[in-house]
């Protein structure tokens, strides 16, 4: 037994002083001796070849370094296995600066390197290239003839949603029907810290890479495979991610650059991307969806139809769960689920916070409020007469699920049953105001990860993880607080050392699974460390605790001694002492137990209500509350799960009214490539957010029942605001971002 109870606690961030006082050194801010600069040029066509690279003009320069371009780059593998990250879709990854040809508009086509971040700058931006353009495509609509089946993906991510039952029959004999088209545009990531990596070269190829990466050993494993580099020459380092949302998954072409320019150079280089090259990076793809659904005579669903097709490149079959959910969150025996993917002359998309039901879910939940328009039900018992007891596209059990207590409590939180259904019926002053609500459902799982501690004579305690930086979660924060409570320490007695390639492994931070494995191999590691102090205590003379059974022994404090016996206790220095014992150390690796875990379906869910306001003569929106009920397991920290819910309710809210990144098929670029034109929601653009976790008991997911919380918040949202701009308006738009020219 451990009397300390940390886990569940609303704790502080134990890396938040030093992120908001500047300590913090992220990739791009490390100092190393003899570092030069390097800067990206971007392609400005979107297909056909580099015929020349007038590097000599720029090398005149005096402090520029090198251009590195196809034409003089560091040998490459031709095999695309080398270039293939644990993240890659299958396909031929792109390889920066491979050849001539040129795939996407912002391409990386030179690299050019200078003593000076401004000189490299000021030269790539006169360094001259001339190409040979051919027609390019970049319309989704226009390539609907191209589209192919979205594959199995290599990385087991991605599996086609299967249909199920007689979704035609069952169509042609509902009830009551809708059927729509819906559309969830590109967006772009934007983390607050834009790309970097510093290479520093300490001799003898010998590098240590600071990355921006959400993967610390997928970052060093395409290092390694690219340049042909043995693993032990290379160590990538991650302390701190300013934002990433899935955009750092994946090694980003500023990785390759730095790394070859240092290798070639034999000196250190940082390549830093500026905002605008953001928008050459990968991306949410556009998704054009068709949903039908229809009923039963008891307002069940009887058939659900979802088909929906996305934007990949031409070289990568990029796949995301954009039509899976639907096959999922609703009880339906008769469902058609159909996810096309077609090729375009852009940059292959990428994970993004909660990708996939992002999309389809907005389809989805809006057709759902449709329908309950047409059968005349309340949104929520619409949804509650088709309640999944089962994962209908697994035909599995779920592990566990309150999305029931959800609907109810946020519903009730909110006074969801004051509700007017009538459009245009509730008015706040002159504005109009509409309720709307919907619901979300995401993964949950674990992936094996390793752990080492080291407790030392003073008691202090240290636990290890390679995995990169915090990516804005409060990882640290929750693994502090699981080891500190299951070695029985006070908090400020751990350490958490992270984002070191040569540490334990870990899997890449994603998939709102970071806390439930890394988790787990650390409270793994602690368990050891309390068996050995027990077997050391036991050992000393006149031990009071010889005789005693692990659950007889309480460890608090940094003490052990006999359950509610304060007088037995011992600390764990004098038992390390007593042993003349410097430190006691443990390493572990925790892998899920997959047997168990796969006959469950895991997931987690929530329930979504919100108000929105909307002026009837200049078309604004605004939310003025959003109130979101979350069912994922055991909250470790419910301070940290908020922040989590909280940043997917505001990006929700960016997501239904203001994000989408333009694409002038002219040029085949994407337009609005700054923030001043990208919008996103700021401080004022934000309301009442309320948050409420419903606790759920689950020991198939991870022993710490923890389900995850980094993408669930911004599932639902959408939906609701679209739902809820229609209760205030009448205006069904089925085409986000809600902006005032589509409500005019
Ligand atoms: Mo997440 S979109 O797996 O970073």
């Amino acid at each position: 037994m451990s009397s300390t109870t940390l886990i569940g606690q609303p704790t502080s961030r134990v890396d938040g002083a030093i992120k908001v006082t500047g300590a913090a050194t992220y990739a791009g801010e490390f100092v190393v001796p003899g570092l030069a600069y390097g800067y990206v040029v971007n392609s400005p066509i979107a297909k056909g070849r580099i015929t020349q690279v007038h590097s000599a003009e720029v090398l005149a320069l005096p402090g520029v370094l090198a251009v590195f371009s196809h034409e003089n780059r560091l040998p490459l593998p031709d095999d695309d296995n080398c270039y293939m990250d644990q993240l890659a879709p299958g396909g031929s990854p792109f390889r920066p600066l491979f050849d001539a040809t040129i795939k996407f508009n912002m391409q990386p086509v030179a690299l050019v390197v200078a003593e000076t971040y401004e000189l490299a700058r000021y030269a790539a931006a006169v360094l001259r290239l001339d190409y040979e353009q051919e027609p390019h495509q970049t319309d989704l609509s226009k390539q609907r003839g191209a589209a192919f089946k979205a594959p199995h993906q290599a990385n087991g991510f991605y599996d086609y949603p299967p249909s199920r039952g007689l979704p035609e029959q069952a169509w042609a004999s509902a009830t009551h029907r809708v059927a729509g088209d819906y559309a969830h545009p590109t967006q772009h990531h934007n983390p607050m810290e834009t790309f970097a990596t510093t290479v520093e070269w300490r001799g003898d190829g010998q590098l240590t890479v600071y990355d921006k990466t959400q993967g610390t050993f997928n970052s060093q494993q395409y290092i390694c495979n690219v340049f042909n580099l043995k693993k032990e020459n290379v160590q990538v380092h991650s302390y701190f991610v300013g934002g990433a949302f899935g955009l750092a998954l994946r090694p980003n072409y500023q990785v390759p650059l730095a790394v070859m320019a240092a290798l070639a150079l034999k000196r250190s280089v940082r390549v830093t991307l500026t905002r605008q090259q953001m928008f050459s990076l990968s991306y949410r793809p556009l998704a054009l969806q068709h949903v039908k659904l229809g009923t039963n005579p008891d307002g069940s669903l009887a058939t659900l139809h979802h088909e929906a097709l996305q934007a990949t490149s031409q070289f990568e079959p990029y796949a995301e769960t954009v039509t899976h959910w639907s096959g999922v969150l609703y009880r339906c025996d008769n469902v058609k689920l159909e996810h096309l993917l077609a090729p375009l002359d852009v940059m292959t998309p990428v994970s993004m916070r909660a990708p996939g039901p992002t999309s389809g879910l907005f389809a989805l939940e809006v057709a759902l409020d449709e329908l309950a328009y047409e059968t005349g039900l309340d949104p929520v018992e619409l949804r509650l007469r088709s309640y999944a007891d089962r994962n209908g596209l697994m035909d599995k059990p779920f592990s566990s699920k309150k999305l029931r207590e959800c609907y109810q409590q946020a519903a009730a939180r909110f006074g969801w049953a004051q509700r007017n259904p009538e459009p245009r019926s509730m008015r706040h002053g002159d504005l109009l105001v509409g309720w709307g609500m919907a619901s979300g459902v995401w993964d949950s799982s674990q992936a094996e990860a390793g752990a080492q501690a080291t407790l030392t004579a003073d008691g202090k305690l240290t636990v290890v993880n390679g995995v990169n930086g915090d990516i804005g979660t409060g990882t640290a924060t929750v693994i502090c607080q699981i080891a500190a409570e299951t070695l029985g320490l006070p908090l400020s007695a751990v350490t958490f050392r992270q984002g070191e390639s040569t540490m334990p492994a870990a899997p890449v931070q994603g998939a709102s699974w970071t806390a439930g494995s890394v988790g787990t191999a650390v409270q793994k590691v602690c368990r050891q460390l309390r068996e050995q102090l027990l077997t050391l205590a036991q050992q000393l003379p006149d031990s009071p605790w010889r005789q005693a059974g692990p659950s007889e022994i309480e460890f608090t404090d940094g003490k052990l001694g006999l359950l509610g016996q304060p007088e037995t206790q011992i600390s764990f220095s004098e038992v390390l002492r007593a042993h003349r014992l410097p430190h006691l150390e443990a390493e572990v690796t925790a892998s899920p137990d997959a047997k168990r875990q796969q006959q469950y379906s895991v997931n987690v869910h929530n329930a979504v209500f919100v108000e929105v306001q909307v002026d009837p003569v200049i078309g604004t929106v605004r939310v003025t509350r959003l109130v979101e009920g979350v069912a994922a397991g055991r909250i470790l920290n419910p301070k940290t799960a908020r922040n989590q819910v909280l940043g997917g309710m505001v990006w929700g809210i960016g997501a239904a009214l203001m994000e989408e990144t333009v694409m002038d098929h002219r040029f085949g670029r994407f337009m609005n490539h700054s923030l001043a034109e990208y919008h996103l929601p700021v401080n004022a653009d934000i309301r009442e957010l309320e948050v409420i976790f419903v606790e759920e008991e689950d020991d198939i997911v991870n022993p710490l029942g923890a389900k995850g919380v980094g993408e669930i918040g911004i599932l639902g949202v959408s939906a609701a605001i679209a739902n809820a701009v229609y209760h205030a308006t009448g205006r069904r738009l089925r085409e986000l971002p809600i902006t005032r020219d589509k409500l005019l």
